[in-house]
């Protein structure tokens, strides 16, 4: 008896670590992507091809870079389901008072993609980076 208790025990125990497996948290776009590292670097090349474009950098003539560089990092980490807490202000907040316009809304994209592109992400990766940020474009257009 305590022995078919005991094998009872077993098999459920069996079932319920089978049954959970599959149910394992699938990998966040952060990780998938390098982690830090990553958005570290990803954030440096964005900053870097914002500075060699003059249509965009006269925008950040002003900006504190630093705080840029660490506010973004946040963002990029928080919006891809890294483990960080973004401390900056609201997207409309930020962008507000810019006009920015769809032309130079669309080349900061490109430029984006291109910082994703020299880090090392694969097209599909920037896609799902790109498609997170998407909705937030309605905040910083016109405004
Ligand atoms: C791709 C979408 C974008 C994202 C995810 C984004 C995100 C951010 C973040 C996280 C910050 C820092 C917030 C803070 O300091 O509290 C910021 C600041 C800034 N963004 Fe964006 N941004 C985007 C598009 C743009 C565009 C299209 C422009 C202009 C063409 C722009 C111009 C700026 C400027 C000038 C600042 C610094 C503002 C200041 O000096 O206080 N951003 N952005």
């Amino acid at each position: 008896m305590v022995n078919l208790v005991k094998a009872s025990f077993i098999a459920l125990s069996v079932f319920l670590v089978a049954c959970a497996a599959p149910n394992k948290a699938p990998q966040s776009l952060y990780d998938e992507i390098g982690g830090k590292p990553t958005v570290e670097a990803i954030t440096d090349n964005f900053i870097d091809e914002i500075s060699f474009n003059k249509d965009i950098y006269r925008y950040f003539e002003k900006t504190n870079i630093t705080r840029f560089r660490e506010k973004f990092i946040e963002h990029l980490c928080v919006n891809t389901g890294g483990p960080c807490t973004y401390t900056g202000d609201t997207m409309l907040k930020v962008h507000q008072g810019q006009k920015i316009n769809e032309t130079d809304f669309n080349l900061t994209v490109d430029l984006l993609v291109s910082a994703m592109k020299r880090a090392g992400l694969t097209y599909p990766q920037q896609n799902r980076v790109l498609k997170v940020l998407a909705p937030m474009r309605g905040e910083m257009l016109y405004k």
